[in-house]
């Protein structure tokens, strides 16, 4: 089958070669052109505009973004829409919102044109390993995509999921979950880091470990190995984590849902704060602690009381003397029953 791809980013430019090792038809667009003479030579037909992307497909065409969500996309929907026809198929392959999905299928369907809603998941490591589809649209649409879909997907990967919105919704999910599973990773690795067993213990090797029958192997583990041989203690990593925004709309879901989510609210909020050099609300905590309390604080500029790396100090153990344990150290070092909230 001939697949027009718009959009020959670190997603699009990859899912355009495995289609072409796919014995598939690709003609591709992409903003740069120079991307798109570079897949050219790989295979691919060239298009200058969108024009004349659909112009080089037989009908039915198929068509498929892999563009930012938000503007980006939904200029690029408006235009494919106007140049494609009854029949004819629009994926969006991108993070699209799921509601954005559900008001583009509808005015798609006003011209006949089945508009497909595409999660996509593997990253950049899809080209080799093959790009996990969650697929929401007409199921008409759905089977004629399929040669696409088993070329793209790894065996078993890809989905019928349900009516619009309903691919880009399960899509939210997954990505959800992958923020609260990376977070437990991370929060578990730190503790690791910060107990008396660090010095001896190599992160690498207890991933690795932890990969071989454990309740707790993943990919992102086999990720964590692969990060750990490269950098055993991260330190040419700024703890700083962005998020794309997939994160925000399932703790919305969440929410109007009525859905308890915890573990997603927390490791997106956690997200938030890995960002701020100060947060306000520490601040705030720290005021109110001084004022009815009397307790220490900081003056702003005195990050000498930070601790970088693993671990923000230690609590006073039960027995003090117990052999072994370091004595209470660091903001977090307050003696037990002292001055308690
Ligand atoms: N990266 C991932 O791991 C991943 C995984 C799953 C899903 N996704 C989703 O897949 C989509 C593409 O992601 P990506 O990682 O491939 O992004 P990317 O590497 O940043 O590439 C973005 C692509 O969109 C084009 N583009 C951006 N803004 C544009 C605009 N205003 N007008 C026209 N073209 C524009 C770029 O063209 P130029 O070459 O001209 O800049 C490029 O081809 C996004 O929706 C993303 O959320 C990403």
């Amino acid at each position: 089958m001939q697949i027009g791809m718009v959009g020959l980013g670190r997603m699009g430019m990859n899912m355009a070669r495995r289609l072409l090792c796919g014995s598939q038809g690709v003609v591709a667009y992409n903003r740069t052109y120079a991307k798109t003479e570079a897949l050219a030579r790989e295979g691919a037909t060239a298009a200058r505009t969108l024009a004349e992307l659909v112009q080089q497909l037989a009908p039915p065409r198929v068509v498929w973004m892999m563009l930012p969500q938000g503007p980006p996309t939904e200029e690029h929907f408006q235009e494919l829409l106007s140049l494609l026809g009854s029949g004819d198929v629009l994926v969006d392959g991108g993070n699209t919102h799921y509601r954005d999905d559900q008001r583009r299928a509808a005015q798609a369907r006003e011209t006949g044109v089945l508009y497909v809603d595409a999660g996509v998941s593997g990253g950049i490591w899809g080209l080799e390993e093959g790009y996990c589809l969650m697929v929401g649209g007409p199921e008409e649409a759905f089977r004629h995509l399929e040669p696409a879909l088993t070329a793209l997907a790894p065996a078993e990967g890809y989905l019928y999921c349900g009516r619009s919105g309903a691919g880009h919704f399960v899509k939210m999910v997954h990505n959800g979950i992958e923020y609260a599973m990376m977070e437990a990773l991370g929060e578990g690795f730190e503790l690791l880091a910060a107990s008396e067993y660090a010095e001896g213990l190599d992160l690498q090797k207890v991933a690795h470990l932890w990969n071989q029958g454990s309740v707790i192997r993943s990919w992102l583990l086999e990720l964590a190995e692969r990060a750990f041989a490269e950098d055993p203690r991260l330190e040419k990593i700024a703890g700083y984590v962005e998020d794309s925004g997939e994160g925000r709309w399932a703790v919305q879901a969440a929410t109007e849902l009525g859905v308890a989510a915890p573990g997603l609210a927390g490791a997106l909020f956690k997200r938030f704060l890995s960002r701020q050099q100060e947060a306000f609300s520490n601040q705030v905590i720290a005021a109110l602690r001084l004022q009815f309390g009397g307790h220490m604080v900081a003056e702003t500029g005195e990050t000498h009381h930070r601790v970088c790396g693993a671990g923000a100090g230690r609590t006073q153990p039960a027995t003090p003397e117990t052999e072994g344990v370091p004595p209470a150290s660091g903001p977090g070092g307050e003696r037990r029953g002292e001055a308690s909230e």
